[in-house]
């Protein structure tokens, strides 16, 4: 596909710190003699960065001084223009917070707005590192199972999440938006109906749409706090560049907060910790990303992604049809249900896992990202190299 970016070229990322093609997610497999490794698990993309990211980065980098500073206008100018572009938001400058990462901006939240034994609601399947962080805190963790529709669609239900949040008296709800791992880009209506749920029990909300901007056609995100006035006020939307322009090395994320008790509440909070310090080269990479170029390179990615959704999507219709797949609205992760496809060949889930890596196609255990029975495969690479995994899973894998 032509485009202004190139998603094509490979990049050798060995001796590159990077954990994708450092490690293996399962201790005790090797990668057999003679296969590469293709890397299709932890949540960082297999892409060359926009080149204005580098750009800026080295731009600064040149300067030799690197003191105490405040962070730059054009740093508050990025994210106002990213917001407004992409989700038609309009915060001023005092409305967002610089959170060292996301999950960071959950523990303050934690920490400033409840107490020890207080409970906390969150979705089911959940995002792992939200059940690591939490179980830090002596908080009550409180879930509701999303359930797959007759089309397979994961969905909340209503009545369910009411009834735990009313009779465990949640104080805050943790909101993934889009969902990971199902991969859902939750429609209007349903953050609505949600924040009313949230509303009328009294819950403040954290927001976390760190993939907001991986979305894939035919979907749209809807901000938590654009539904309306009341989840304007009650809760705390997470940002990042991290995922969407694959920083996570670079650490950094943001909140957004309209309600100045809230806000205040939470920036002493992160200051107590004195830990919450945005790094200089960070801001310049945040600089970079959110900018016109960075709108374009997000389209161009999302339609890469969108072809090897669609086209791994289609080798496992042929090649294993008994795997299970809910098609993801947004992310670049794909759960490949094998519970079928290991009954029929009696073969149990970790060897089918392990025969995967042996050829060489890092994928990962879907189980500790709360979907049990699947492979949790990485799709943000170049799609030559997707080929290839197909190739070899075709041959060595799925016989
Ligand atoms: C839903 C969600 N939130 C947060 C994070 C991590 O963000 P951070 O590294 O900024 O804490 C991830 C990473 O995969 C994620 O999927």
């Amino acid at each position: 596909m032509a485009g202004r970016y190139n998603f094509e070229q490979i990049i050798d990322r060995r001796g590159k710190d990077a954990l994708a093609v450092d490690m293996i997610p399962f201790p005790d497999v090797r990668v057999k003699e003679g296969f590469s490794r293709i890397p299709m698990w932890v949540a960082d993309m297999n892409f060359a960065v926009l080149p204005d990211i580098q750009e800026k980065i080295i731009e600064r980098v040149q300067h030799p001084t690197f003191g105490y500073f405040s962070p730059r206008e054009e740093y508050f100018e990025a994210i106002r223009f990213w917001q407004n572009r992409r989700h038609g938001a309009d915060p001023r400058k005092e409305e967002i917070l610089f959170e060292n990462s996301v999950l960071g901006g959950l523990c303050s939240a934690v920490t400033a707005f409840t107490e020890p034994g207080d409970a906390i609601f969150l979705h089911a399947p959940t995002y792992i590192g939200f059940l690591g962080t939490l179980e830090k805190f002596d908080r009550k963790l409180v879930f509701s199972g999303l359930k797959r529709d007759e089309r397979g669609v994961w969905r909340m239900d209503y009545a369910d999440m009411e009834q735990k949040i009313a009779e465990n008296r949640v104080k805050m709800a943790v909101f993934c938006s889009p969902h990971n791992p199902c991969g859902r880009v939750w429609e209007r209506e349903e953050v609505e109906t949600a924040m009313e749920i949230f509303r009328k029990h009294g819950c403040l909300v954290v927001s976390d749409e760190i993939w907001s901007d991986l979305i894939l056609p035919g979907h749209r995100h809807i901000p938590t706090q654009s539904v309306s006035e009341d989840a304007k006020q009650r809760t705390i939307a997470l940002y990042a560049p991290s995922k969407t322009f694959s920083l996570a090395g670079l650490t950094g994320a943001y909140s957004i907060i309209y309600n100045q008790e809230l806000r205040e509440k939470m920036e002493k909070t992160a200051a107590r910790t004195g830990y919450n310090h945005l790094h200089l080269l960070s801001m310049y990479a945040l600089i970079g990303a959110y900018s016109e170029n960075g709108l374009v390179w997000v389209r161009e990615l999302m339609e890469v992604l969108e072809g090897h959704v669609e086209k791994t999507l289609a080798f496992f219709a042929k090649t294993a049809p008994e795997i299970r797949i809910a098609k993801p609205e947004g992310t670049y992760m794909l759960y490949l249900d094998c519970a079928g496809w290991c009954e029929k060949h009696g073969m149990p889930i970790r060897s089918l896992q392990e025969k995967g890596v042996e050829a060489g196609v890092i994928w990962q255990n879907g189980e500790p990202f709360g979907m049990p029975g699947t492979i949790r495969m990485n799709l943000a690479l170049p799609e030559s190299l997707l080929d290839e995994a197909l190739d070899r899973l075709a041959k060595y894998v799925f016989v």
